[in-house]
């Protein structure tokens, strides 16, 4: 990776960040992880990984991922690293554990998911913009409601508990499709009451996690929350276009496709709602509802 290339990407983010929090920065280059745990998680897998540097990423950055072996062995697929969204991140003995959750959907996911306990991880990041305290977006605003997706509930795990950590009341509700593509809840949600919502009626809700914000978004306690949400784009669209509806501000983490993760390729490009675009993984990916046109963004990956 070139050194300028990554900063010439980060100005565009602090730019459009405005009141914003601030991301943590990453050091520059790949380095090196061991990996330290490879868990089942429902119908995915949690994988965490010692960082010796840091620093700690705020809830909503990601890495780029690599494993150092069996990367690209696979007619040399996957050949570029793997954008993933941290789930957790604590301070351990030899510096920060970090917490992935994986869905294996293609080869370089199921490297991933595969990896074992002293294996290397090639790290990149933390990167782009992170999730945005309740107070930074709109006066008034003192609560969090996390609408999560499938995978997408990687994100608000973190920032579920930074949150917490900092005293913000937080009410969480999560959908899954089908058993097949469940998972993480019990893991990475143990401390707190969690509203599911299930496609083919396995657990809790049968319908959308929408179904759920819909009625959420109704009660008293909605006016003074923002909505933080990730999930499949199809998701994300019915949120961003309720919340619009209802001037209840949110934020979603999106998916693009990533080629280098730093703002160099514009591979992860997302039209504006002002026109223009955006380079997702520097001035996302986590962004304001009214700033981009739709999140329904083509190859995301996830369904
Ligand atoms: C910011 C960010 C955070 C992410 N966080 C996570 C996470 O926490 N956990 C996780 O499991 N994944 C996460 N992802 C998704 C993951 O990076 C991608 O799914 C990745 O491409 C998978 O790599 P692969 O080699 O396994 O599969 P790939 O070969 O990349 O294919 C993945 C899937 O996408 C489809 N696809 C690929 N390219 C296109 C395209 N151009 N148009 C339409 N469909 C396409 C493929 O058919 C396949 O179903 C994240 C992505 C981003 C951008
Ligand atoms: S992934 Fe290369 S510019 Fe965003």
């Amino acid at each position: 990776m070139s050194a300028g290339a990554r900063n010439a990407a980060r100005p565009a983010a602090a730019e459009r960040g405005g009141s914003r929090r601030a991301a943590s920065v990453a050091p520059l280059g790949r380095r090196r992880c061991e990996v330290l745990a490879n868990r089942p998680a429902g119908g995915y897998r949690i994988f965490s990984a010692l960082d010796p540097v840091g620093p700690e990423p705020v809830g909503g950055q990601f890495y780029m991922l690599a494993a150092e072996a069996g990367w690209g062995v696979r007619d040399g697929r996957p050949y570029l690293s793997r954008a993933f969204s941290v789930a957790e991140a604590q301070p351990v003995d030899g510096g920060i554990r970090l917490d992935f959750l994986v869905e294996a959907v293609g080869p370089g996911t199921e490297r991933l998911a595969e990896l074992e306990p002293g294996e290397g991880l090639w790290v990149v990041g933390p990167l782009g913009r992170p999730f945005s305290r309740p107070g930074d977006l709109a006066p008034g605003i003192d609560g969090a409601i996390l609408v999560g997706g499938g995978i997408g509930l990687a994100p608000l795990a973190i920032w579920r508990r930074q949150l917490s950590d900092a005293g913000v009341p937080v009410r969480t509700l999560i959908g899954f499709r089908d058993r097949e593509h469940a998972g993480g809840v019990d893991e990475l949600f143990e401390c707190c009451e969690v509203r599911l919502a299930t496609e083919d009626g396995h657990a809790g809700h049968r319908g959308y996690v929408t179904d759920l914000l819909a009625v959420m978004l109704r009660g008293d306690a909605a006016a003074s929350a923002a909505v933080y949400a990730c999930g499949p784009p199809a998701m994300l669209e019915a949120v961003r276009e309720m919340c619009l509806a209802r001037g209840v501000v949110a934020e979603l983490a999106m998916e693009a496709p990533m080629a280098c993760g730093f703002g160099a390729c514009y591979g992860c490009a997302v039209p504006l709602s002002g026109g223009g675009f955006m380079r997702l993984c520097v001035d996302g990916p986590v962004v304001g509802a009214s700033e981009i046109e739709t999140a329904l963004v083509r190859g995301s990956g996830h369904r």
